[in-house]
């Protein structure tokens, strides 16, 4: 009964035109105790729409595993009432989500040409005119490159790295931002191009001067801006869908698409997955680029936020499929390597074992069609199980220390891989 008054009081506040504002919106913790007390969160769940005055930021996975959800002012007392008794174990995790926000990145400023030097988040337009200017810098090592347009018109900016052109090297592809409010995944990618192209440390240099690495720093571009000037929490794409906008562009990708339930079908919802497969202008541009570039691929290395959980292939199943068993050998000695920088935890395993079932993800895309080696998705700070962690808010002040474990953590990647298959 509860239930059902909340929902009806959720949809009424939904206000679609009007730029949202996230003041007094509440996160919570909670941790279902019981079949039934999950079952409630997952039919809230089901309601969940782009505007919904509630979202998940962790989904309801099974009992006692902890679910994020984040609630407007509106429909607290009647969530509060909803969750207080003895099925729930359940915490504020943020008082304040527009605070937050505004605290986030409070650096930045809009009257100035802002560089990108990993004390601020930067824009769309900032990221892409470093990445030119990287190209001025180092013309013998950085090319860039603009394999298409977006569904808005805008080019999608990506560089290739390479030392030693002229000898033939494997390839690594590094992606981020295809989750537009996941800021922090491009913050880390450009800063380990720029550690790549500038730090001086013998096994960093060895790193980047191993192979020919291609940065994708923001793969969904529309979202992105969009994640800017509007709605700080979007995460799809802009494409428009009758009276909805957006597919979640990394349930999109032609592999396994849509098996076993693994994202929705319905426009209004956060992991739509689009019409069909490829039906997002920025996935299919970007697949078509990597397809021309796996005959020599090593790896696929994406980052998301948020878990602090190294994920591996696949998200449509808990199989351990493919070399899961190299990799979650690999993943151990890696993740060690992180956590010893600036005690970060993390955990590794398959998306379907750590996560839940979700298909159509460009990792899986890769593994699958492309049997490449080494395929992994970082989620990176915070693991947000704690009051002060924020989420997809990740403070600015927070993009060094996360760059500087998250580039640790690559060297025994490789090198673990090598001891394995010495030829590479
Ligand atoms: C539920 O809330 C009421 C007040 O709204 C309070 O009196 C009661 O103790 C609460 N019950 C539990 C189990 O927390
Ligand atoms: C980085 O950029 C911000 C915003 O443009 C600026 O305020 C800050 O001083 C810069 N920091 C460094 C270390 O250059
Ligand atoms: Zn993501």
């Amino acid at each position: 009964m509860k239930l059902f008054y909340l929902i009806f009081l959720a949809i009424l506040s939904q206000d679609i035109s009007a730029k949202p504002s996230y003041k007094n919106y509440k996160v919570y913790k909670i941790t279902p105790k019981s079949k039934d007390a999950l079952k409630i969160l997952k039919d809230l769940k089901k309601e969940e729409k782009d505007f919904s005055a509630f979202q998940f930021w962790k989904k309801p996975i099974k009992v006692g595993h902890d679910v994020a959800l984040m609630i407007g002012p509106e429909i607290q007392q009647n969530f509060e009432q909803m969750l207080n008794d003895s099925y729930f174990d359940r915490r504020v995790l943020m008082k304040d989500v527009q605070k937050a926000i505004d605290n986030e990145n409070r650096f930045w400023k809009s009257n100035v040409k802002n560089s990108v030097n990993w004390t601020v988040y930067n824009t769309l337009d900032e990221i892409n005119n470093w990445l030119e200017s990287l190209a001025t810098e180092f013309p013998s090592y950085i090319t860039i490159l603009k394999p298409g347009k977006t569904y808005e018109g805008r080019d999608i900016v990506g560089v290739k790295l390479d030392f030693n052109p002229g000898t033939q090297k494997k390839v690594v592809f590094m992606e981020s931002n295809i989750h537009a409010r996941e800021w922090i995944s491009s913050a880390v990618n450009t800063y380990i191009l720029d550690q790549f192209l500038r730090n001086t440390q013998t096994d960093i240099r060895a790193l980047a001067q191993k192979f020919t690495w291609y940065f994708f720093p923001v793969m969904n571009p529309d979202g992105f801006v969009f994640s800017h000037t509007d709605d700080r929490l979007w995460r799809k794409t802009r494409t428009s869908y009758g009276l909805h906008y957006g597919a979640d562009p990394n349930r999109n990708w032609d592999y396994k698409w849509m098996t076993n339930n693994g994202a929705s079908l319905y426009p209004g919802e956060i992991n739509y997955a689009g019409p069909h497969p490829f039906s997002e202008k920025s996935v299919k541009v970007m697949s078509e680029f990597i397809a021309s570039i796996t005959s020599n691929m090593i790896a696929y290395i994406a980052f998301h936020s948020f878990s602090q959980v190294l994920l591996l292939p696949y998200g449509h199943t808990k199989e351990p499929l493919d070399n899961y068993n190299e990799m979650m050998g690999i993943a151990k000695v890696a993740m060690a390597k992180l956590e010893a920088v600036h005690n970060t935890k993390y955990t590794f395993g398959n998306v379907g074992e750590e996560m839940y079932i979700a298909t159509g993800t460009s990792m899986d895309w890769v593994k699958g069609n492309f049997h490449i080696p080494i395929v992994c998705t970082y989620e990176l700070r915070p693991q947000f199980e704690k009051p002060g962690e924020s989420g997809f808010i990740l403070p600015s002040e927070q993009i060094l220390p996360t760059g500087e474990e998250t580039l640790v953590s690559l060297i025994p990647i490789f090198e673990e891989y090598e001891k394995l298959h010495p030829s590479t």
